[in-house]
């Protein structure tokens, strides 16, 4: 089987022929990735045509963790357009490079998919959100090092999450407050120092995800949407020491909510 060592875009381009094989759907036109706490979504977004386990798609890896689901999703909306939902995310603390991270948009990309929304479990900076609370992602900081891009690859990165999606998103929710995500390594969460300086450079929001999504979303020439689940404050502005756990029950609290909202902006994306 291909992995990679070989050309991403071709590993891409067999994964895509893998899912139109698995799922009968010859091309889709919107791609999710579900983080956690958004993963109700998939049932909510219309009717489920395919799910196929990730492990039958050419380049996707095990899930590491419990609370992110392996599988891809095939889902046809009421209106009939075709979303891929992507709950198979490989995080770059897994330390399998970031080919491997990106693959799943690439993959999306592959299939035809011209949006893909991105959604995580994140850390919040602003004193004002609560856990359980769902954010726009206005723009990113890539604290990561790294980039899925190879060689000379200049890309523009202005606007790179849609005003236009993030607008019409607003009008599903018009409360919905926005924030500037950024990508750390991890998997250790941040110092409160860690979360200064990423208050001080301008980030609102801190996880381990999205970010080297996004770039590799912009280089398909995606337009990109993305939200985060607001799962606890970030070290020294919450109160409390932050746990897997605490994470991992904020997102099932909110689940119901936020999976709503995020099926209902899908269903009016055009
Ligand atoms: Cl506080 N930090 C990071 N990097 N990821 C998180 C988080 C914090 N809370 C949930 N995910």
């Amino acid at each position: 089987p291909l992995d990679f060592p070989a050309d991403p875009f071709e590993v891409a381009r067999t994964a895509a022929a893998d899912i139109a094989r698995l799922t009968g759907v010859e091309r889709h036109d919107i791609a999710v990735t579900l983080g956690s706490g958004w993963g109700r979504a998939a049932e909510l977004i219309g009717e489920t045509v395919a799910t196929i386990p990730a492990t039958e798609v050419t380049g996707f890896s095990k899930p590491a963790l419990a609370g992110h689901v392996g599988t891809l999703r095939s889902v046809r909306t009421e209106d009939g357009r075709h979303v891929l939902v992507i709950g198979a995310r490989t995080h770059y603390y897994e330390g399998h490079g970031v080919r491997r991270v990106v693959h799943s948009v690439r993959t999306a990309a592959a299939t035809g998919a011209k949006t893909m929304v991105l959604t995580n479990g994140a850390g919040g900076l602003k004193r004002s959100w609560e856990p359980g609370q769902p954010v726009l992602i206005s723009d990113q900081l890539n604290l990561t090092s790294d980039t899925p891009l190879e060689g000379a690859t200049f890309i523009d990165m202005t606007d790179l999450y849609s005003p236009r999606l993030r607008e019409l998103a607003r009008t599903v929710d018009a409360t919905l407050d926005e924030g500037v995500y950024t990508q750390l390594r991890g998997p250790q969460y941040e110092t409160p120092a860690e979360v200064r300086m990423v208050g001080a450079v301008g980030g609102d929001i801190v996880g381990m995800s999205t970010a080297l999504e996004a770039i590799a979303a912009r280089q398909a020439g995606m337009e990109i949407l993305g939200f985060s689940l607001i799962t606890n404050l970030a070290a020294g502005i919450s109160p409390t020491p932050l746990s897997h756990e605490e994470v991992i029950e904020a997102g099932k609290n909110a689940e119901e909510r936020i999976s709503r909202l995020l099926a209902d902006v899908i269903g009016r994306i055009r």
